[in-house]
């Protein structure tokens, strides 16, 4: 049995044949349509979530299964104290497959150790989000072409961001990507991720100004700050509109950049750039439907 717990769980083999099967998905979707009939999906999100959720549960419903669960922490029985482990014991009686969204980083491993079904990690804490990379993956791939030889821009909050350390790490096993990380010094890039670049030999800059840097981009990924995980909210007002992209800024892009934002955004992209044929976050909202239908259907033939 199969969990996904971080990105790099999977082999950048098995990635590519989950982003084959998305894609198949996304072009007949028709083909699938009772592919799951029987199976039942649980989403335990002990965090707030709209398409992370959303999507999950429209994945499973398109491929004829079912779904159950619950969105808030406050309508389980962790409320009445409960542990997290005899929750996940419990609830993998009921399902085939869970996906779970915890605040607390290695909640979901830990669920995964006890559970009887694969588990799902739907993002944990400010650690990691591997569904989301997967969405992200299939964006870039389907935008660009290719997933190596790429320049790709991160900026934001790259401190809390838990999508960008789950990117990074799916990313630096292809060719020939540079990382341009852009931040300020307080939301940088957490040692842990970076030392394993340094190690690695992937090449990656810290800047602190988008203009600086935005000529050299072939991917720029957006992230809002993450005002959740911040210890006090002055830190959060002085920082979270450091970086707003506009049609102005975009002057100094390429013609085929390519602008993915896991969203929600809050400032950080004008609402004109969503016009500009550069914005590719409304299709990556529409790809995390068919990216996790295929990802539920292989967790599932291995169970
Ligand atoms: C992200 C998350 O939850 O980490 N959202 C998502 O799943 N698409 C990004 C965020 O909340 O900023």
């Amino acid at each position: 049995m199969r969990h996904l717990i971080n990105i790099t769980d999977f082999s950048t083999g098995e990635i590519e044949s989950i982003l084959d099967l998305a894609d198949q998905m996304l072009s007949h979707p028709e083909k699938y349509r009772e592919s799951q009939r029987g199976r039942i999906l649980a989403t335990l999100f002990f965090e707030p979530s709209t398409r992370t959720r959303l999507s999950f549960e429209s994945a499973m419903l398109s491929m004829g299964g079912s779904v159950l669960g619950f969105a808030t922490a406050d309508s389980s029985s962790t409320s009445k104290g409960e542990s997290l482990t005899d929750t996940i014991h419990t609830v993998s009686c009921y399902c085939d497959i869970i996906a779970m969204r915890h605040p607390k980083e290695g909640a979901p491993l830990a669920g995964s150790l006890i559970s009887e079904v694969p588990v799902i990690n739907a993002g944990d804490g400010g650690h990691n989000h591997p569904t989301q990379t997967l969405t992200d993956l299939m964006t870039i791939r389907r935008e660009k072409g290719r997933l190596d030889r790429l320049t790709v821009g991160m900026c934001g909050d790259l401190k809390f961001g838990r999508t960008v350390h789950s990117l990074i790490g799916a990313m630096s096993r292809y060719e020939g990507v540079d990382f341009v990380l852009i931040s300020p010094p307080e939301l940088r890039v957490p040692d842990y991720v970076t030392s394993r670049l340094r190690a690695e030999g992937i090449p990656y800059t810290e800047a602190e100004s988008m203009e600086s840097v935005m000529d050299r981009l072939d991917v720029l990924y957006m992230t809002r700050v993450q005002r959740e995980r911040f210890f006090n909210e002055a830190d959060y007002i002085r920082l979270k509109d450091t970086y707003i992209l506009d049609t102005d800024k975009l002057r100094f892009a390429r013609d085929d950049l390519s602008i993915l934002h896991p969203l929600p955004r809050v400032n950080e992209i004008s609402v004109k750039v969503d016009a500009d044929p550069r914005a590719a976050y409304f299709k990556q909202v529409k790809n995390g439907r068919y990216v996790r239908m295929a990802l539920i259907t292989k967790l599932l033939e291995q169970a």
